[in-house]
């Protein structure tokens, strides 16, 4: 990411005034474009969209920061291996996710925006999904499975 493309992710992030509608407005896009990625969540969202909002503001606000930035992504990305999340579902979510940000109140949406979102999300992505790769597999029980 260029440090100017930092700079719009800032911009879009402090521009986000209902940072709960959008996070809202985020799973509903989610759940429509993938509609078997739903039982994957609690039946309740209201706890996980708050969660997810306050992590996408904690770790893009932290790119400055880069070693600080990647323990946060590798950790979040291992933990997301006992989520039952694949690699594939990275493209859906960041797809949703960016709709999603276009459409919030408040933030200022055209192409430098959108590919500074890009590069953001591929940044946090790639991380995520080294790490869930790197993480051990999940047995069917839930528990995880250790070559013997
Ligand atoms: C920018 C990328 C992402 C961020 C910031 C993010 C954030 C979070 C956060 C903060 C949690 C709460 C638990 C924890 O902290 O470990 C969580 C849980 C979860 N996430 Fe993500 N996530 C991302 C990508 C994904 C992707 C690609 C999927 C694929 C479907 C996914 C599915 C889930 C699921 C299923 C849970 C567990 C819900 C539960 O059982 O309570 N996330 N995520």
């Amino acid at each position: 990411m260029t440090p100017e493309q930092v700079d719009v992710v800032d911009r879009t992030l402090a521009a986000l005034r209902a940072p709960d509608a959008f996070a809202a407005d985020f799973y509903r896009r989610l759940f429509a474009a993938a509609p078997g990625l739903r039982p994957l969540f609690p039946p309740s969202l209201e706890e996980q969209q708050r969660k997810f909002a306050a992590m996408l503001v904690e770790i893009a606000a932290g790119i400055r920061e880069h070693d600080d930035f990647l323990e946060r992504c590798a950790d979040l990305g291992a933990r997301h291996a006992g989520y039952g999340v694949r690699v594939e579902h990275y493209e859906i979510v960041g797809d949703a996710l960016l709709a999603a940000l276009a459409g919030a109140p408040g933030v200022h949406w055209d192409d430098e925006v959108q590919e500074a979102w890009q590069a953001a999300y591929a940044l946090i992505s790639d991380v995520m999904m080294g790490a869930q790769s790197a993480a051990l597999p999940v047995s069917s029980t839930g528990q995880p499975s250790r070559p013997s």
